[in-house]
Parts: structure tokens; sequence; C-alpha cells
């Protein structure tokens, strides 16, 4: 049964740690919670929104209606090979949390995906991916509540829609509520391509035969070396996309600036290295009144405290508008405005 607490402090369940409350807020521990929540909002005519990890939001300073907090917990086996298994993990799981657990039983998948913040159920909303893998990958199906139906639907990998960053729950915002994931993993291990942004780390670390737990290994110290923990110092992740142009386009800007770093996504886009740009017009380490561009990696914006969204989306639009007078180009932010 769903219990609504007034006046919720969200400010520690936002990963940029922005002071923000919530006029009426509920933990969503199970499906027949959410359910049950939803026809609380349409019986009361309020507004909802429904919060995860936290870890990819502008939150404002004061959330209206209803905030429902997905807690759902609990992982499945669904079904299993000798080559392969499926998954049935909730919305509510911790993302890292899910990827060790994969490892430890050898379970390969999802290990390029480790470290990357938030809860599973949000996981499909923006195709996380990191080093060459995209959840889409691995994704067999979701399992959400329809918001407009009022009732539980499942969608295959082809419903989502999936492209970089962005699937069909991002562009249908508040339509549907994601409480479980199905992801396919193998039991046999294959090296593939992906691994190329630790070829470096294997060789400094002498490791010749390549084991899944490697792969995990080398990406936690990759990423910890250039991205904040956001218990230590509150981000967002990336804080703009990485923005697609055309191969003439990326032609045209290689002439004076043939250090530019672009990587060919199709027959008619490259896609430029958003951290690069903004690095290249002065911003890598940029500090003031509480908000700033992290020292290592350009992408990730931070808030070191006493700072407001206001100030930081000021900043935003600063760093975009130096990044288009260099390079003509017009970045996205990429984190959800909540509500
Ligand atoms: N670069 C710079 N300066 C910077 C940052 C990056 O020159 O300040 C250069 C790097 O040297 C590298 C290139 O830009 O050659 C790409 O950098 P990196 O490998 O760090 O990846 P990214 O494109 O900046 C994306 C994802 C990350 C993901 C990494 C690793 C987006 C918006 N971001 O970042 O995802 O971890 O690749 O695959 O696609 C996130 O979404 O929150 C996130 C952290």
């Amino acid at each position: 049964m769903f219990s609504i607490e007034k006046n919720k402090d969200l400010t520690a369940l936002n990963s940029l740690a922005f002071k923000s409350s919530a006029e009426s807020y509920c933990r969503i521990e199970q499906e027949t919670d959410l359910s049950q929540a939803i026809s609380f909002v349409k019986k009361n005519n309020i507004s909802f929104q429904v919060l995860s990890g936290g870890s990819n939001l502008l939150i404002a300073e004061y959330v209206t209606g209803l905030t429902l907090h997905m807690q759902i917990k609990g992982r499945k086996l669904v079904c299993e090979t000798n080559d392969e298994l499926i998954l049935r993990v909730a919305a509510g799981e911790n993302w890292h949390d899910l990827v060790s657990y994969t490892i430890k039983q050898n379970w390969q998948g999802l290990e390029t995906l480790a470290l990357i913040p938030g809860l599973v159920g949000a996981s499909p909303v923006q195709n996380i991916g990191a080093y060459g893998k995209e959840i889409k990958d691995v994704l067999v199906k979701v399992r959400a509540f329809d918001v407009k139906q009022l009732d539980f639907i499942e969608l295959d990998v082809e419903q989502c829609e999936f492209s970089y960053r962005d699937s069909y729950f991002k562009r249908n915002p508040g339509r549907y509520i994601i409480t479980s994931i199905d992801i396919k993993l193998s039991k046999k291990f294959t090296i593939n391509k992906n691994y190329k942004a630790l070829e470096l780390y294997f060789s400094e670390n002498n490791i010749t035969v390549i084991k899944l737990k490697d792969i995990f290994n080398g990406i936690c110290v990759i990423r910890a070396s250039k991205l904040p923990n956001p218990d230590k110092i509150s981000n967002a992740g990336s804080f703009f996309k990485n923005p697609c142009i055309s191969h003439s386009e990326f032609s045209a800007l290689s002439i004076d600036h043939p250090e530019i770093i672009g990587y060919r996504i199709s027959e008619s886009e490259v896609k430029v290295a958003a951290g690069w740009l903004i690095e290249n017009c002065g911003w890598k380490g940029y500090q003031s009144k509480g908000v700033g561009v992290y020292h290592k990696q350009a992408l990730v914006l931070t808030h070191s405290g006493g700072a407001n969204l206001g100030q930081l989306l000021r900043l935003a639009e600063k760093i975009k508008n130096s990044v288009f007078d260099k390079f003509s180009i017009t970045l996205e932010i990429e984190p959800q405005h909540f509500p």
C-alpha cells in the first residue's frame, strides 16, 4: 500500500544536489503501488512525475504534484540455455550493482556499462551507453505501466525505437513508467571490438589473457579517472550530448581545427566529441559561484554547493554560445528537466 509524504526533501535524491522539495511524495515498492498511485492522481486531478536514481536530472526547487519514487527491487532468471540467459531486473535496482552481479556470475553483456549512476528503470529511457555499447544491445523487452491505457504493457526492443541517448520513452514523456527490463546475457565469453579504450589499461597492467572481469575492472578504472563520483562531486554525468554533424561539415571544421575529434556513425554523420569542443573553448576546470566544468572531462558540469539550477543553466548557455561561435555547432543538454 502506498503512502504519501508531504513536503519531502529531494536534495539528497538528485545527484547535482540542488536544493529541492516535493509537494507530495510516495515510494513505489511494487507494481500495485504504481497502479494505485496513478488512480489516485487521476481521481484527484493532480500532476505527477517519476523519480528514479536522480542522476540525470535538472530538478526544480519546488516540485508540485505527486513525485513517484521508483523503488521496486528484484532480479529473476527468466530462462537459460547452455550459452545464454535472460534476466529480469526490477526498475528500482541500482544499475552498477546489477553490472557487478552479472560479472560475478561470469555473464557477459554489461561489462562496459559499469559505474553508470542511476537505477535500472531509467536505463532504457536515455539508452545508456559507454565504450561502444548501449543498453539496446542486450535488451529483450521492457515492462511498463501505460498511464494512458491504465495498464501494464511490454515493449520489445524494436518498439523501444532506440537511438543515441534516445528512445520511444524519452519521446513520450509522462506516458510510460518502466517497472522492469529483460536483458539477454551470454555465458560464453567472447572478446569483441568494443574494448579498444581498454588496450592501454591491459598493457599497463600486463594483462595478456583477457577475462570478463578484466574488462569490467578496466572500465571502472578508466571511468573513475575521468568522471567525478557524484557522492563526492555533485554532477549529472555528461551535461551535453555529443553532436552529430555531416561529413562535409566535419571536413570543413577539420581544416581550421585539425585536432577535432569525431567518430563516423553512418554514411551521412559524424559524432563529434563535445568534451573536446568545450575544452577547446577554454572551459575545462572553470569554476564560478558553486558551478563549474570538471577539470578532467569538460563534458561534465559540477555543483560544489550553494548554487541553484538557474546558475548552472546560465553557465551551460555560455558554454553553448562559445561552442557555437567557434565551431558553428549547437550543443544539446542531455539531463532532463524535473518536472
Ligand atoms: N575529450 C577532450 N576533452 C574533454 C573530454 C573529452 O578532448 O574534456 C576527448 C577525449 O580525449 C576523447 C573524446 O573527447 O578523445 C571522447 O571522450 P570520452 O571517451 O571521455 O567520451 P565522451 O564522448 O566525452 C561519452 C558518453 C559518456 C561515456 C563515454 C565513454 C555521451 C554524451 N557521453 O563521453 O557517458 O561514459 O562516452 O564511452 O555520449 C553520460 O552519458 O553521462 C556519460 C558519462
